[in-house]
């Protein structure tokens, strides 16, 4: 087989064999196929596009390129959620414990943040002593009898896929419905799930800016999974707004306790018991969604789910006692508050500016090496469709510096006040097929 008969294939239009696929990705994982060939065949896909049967293909062979996590000595079927990334995302968070609460096995490995969006493990991290450096046999020791553990990211998960998408940044095809959909679903394929719960943002804050392409890709990535054995199905979800209030590590710590509780922000607690409904039929511990619903919300009502939560923490060498105690969380030295200039409804917030702005503070990172603020962050007092007065607080900042002037600056931008009472729906869209 020659790498430049397949190049010439795909630029013609022609669907590529398992075969051919096979020996691209193989090829090019072993340094044995030039950049600049895979270059032009990402190219030729990104114009021609692929078929489902192509893009299953090509999943899988990434999948195939490195490890994959076997999760069978954990019982039950395990349900991955997967956020394609938002701004104060904290539904994984809520999610983990609150459908462990209902004995659905929550195996999750997880990663760090990069650029304006935490990451699980760090938020995690804001609980002093917790850590996801445990052996895999402690994890699924874990989860069978406790149902929920979070593991680092660690050995060499779908190799193809890191080296695809570095080449991919650097030749202008990130972009492509197929190669984002078959790059994500190999991560979680690779990573042992046996169902996958997607959460697809879409708004300012998101990687898909319009609902017609974050439709295209759940479509993508629905069908990928159930074509490879893996019952999937996506949720669009608006990233028009931060979700919840908190944007910072310690503070969506607070914001998951509180939503356990039940007194969590309405949005947040809607898209978690939306998800976490999904997950729960996945798992097989209810028949129909509204019965799901009803169990978490049952949970949430008893303390199940918070006390879940403690469980969860103390495993992993987490200070459950934060729980009952959210001051005993890393407290940033200083608060300041952003007031409105002007009077009205608040119509926009700009989710990608207010990641920003949390990063600037130092909650996230630029580069992956980056130590973050744990404490730092912020609580957003008014959200879209909310009436505000001049000088009503909008926005607080924690903050380690008293130099946030370039933060409030940031932030008071990127609120649009106006005269109408707006309301932005929240879940958009579910896509099963
Ligand atoms: N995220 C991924 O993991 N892969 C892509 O190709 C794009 C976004
Ligand atoms: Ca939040």
């Amino acid at each position: 087989m020659r790498m430049v008969d397949i190049i010439a294939k795909k630029r013609d239009g022609e669907a590529l064999t398992k075969e051919e696929i096979d020996f691209f990705v193989e090829g090019y994982t072993n340094d044995e196929i030039p950049d600049y060939q895979v270059s032009s065949l990402m190219m030729a896909m990104f114009f021609n596009d692929m078929n489902d049967e192509e893009r299953a293909n090509l999943t899988m062979a990434m999948v195939a390129s490195g490890d994959q996590i076997d999760l069978s000595e954990i019982e039950g079927v395990k349900v991955d959620k997967h956020s394609t990334g938002g701004v104060g995302d904290t539904t994984t968070l809520v999610l983990a414990p609150l459908v462990a609460a209902l004995d659905v096995p929550v195996a999750k490995m997880s990663g760090r943040g990069l650029g304006h969006t935490g990451g699980t493990i760090d938020k995690l991290e804001a609980v002093e002593g917790f850590h996801v450096e445990i052996s895999e046999r402690e994890f699924t020791d874990i989860v069978n009898r406790d149902k929920v553990a979070v593991i680092g990211q660690s050995g060499n998960l779908t190799p193809a896929d890191k080296k695809l998408y570095a080449l991919r940044d650097v030749t202008a095809t990130v972009n492509s419905i197929p190669l984002i959909a078959s790059s994500i679903m190999s991560k979680k394929i690779a990573a042992g799930a046996d169902a996958i719960v997607l959460d697809v943002k879409v708004g300012d804050g998101a990687f898909m800016k319009t609902e017609e392409d974050a439709a295209e890709l759940a479509s993508a990535m629905v069908s990928i999974g159930n074509n490879v054995g893996r019952n999937t199905m996506a949720i669009i979800s608006s990233m028009e707004e931060p979700l919840g209030r908190a944007i910072g590590n310690a503070l969506e710590v607070q914001e998951a306790i509180e939503t356990l509780r039940g007194e969590g922000p309405r949005d947040l607690t809607e898209l978690s018991l939306e998800l976490g409904s999904q997950m729960v039929v996945l798992g097989g511990k209810a028949e129909t969604l509204e019965e799901a619903r009803e169990k978490l919300q049952g949970a949430i009502e008893d303390g199940s789910a918070l006390e879940k939560f403690k469980v969860f923490l103390e495993n992993q060498g987490g200070d459950a006692s934060i729980v009952d105690d959210t001051g005993r969380l890393p407290q940033a030295k200083f608060k300041f508050e952003v007031e409105s200039t002007e009077a009205g409804y608040v119509e926009e917030i700009g989710s990608e500016a207010m990641g920003v702005a949390s990063s600037m503070l130092g909650a996230g990172r630029q580069t992956k090496d980056d130590e973050i603020d744990l404490a730092v962050g912020l609580m957003l007092n008014k959200k879209v469709g909310d009436r505000v007065e001049a000088g009503d607080s909008l926005v607080t900042i924690y903050s380690n510096t008293e130099a946030v002037e370039a933060v409030k600056t940031k932030i008071l931008d990127n609120y649009k006040i106006g005269g109408e009472e707006k309301d932005i729906p929240l879940i958009r869209k579910v896509i099963t097929e």
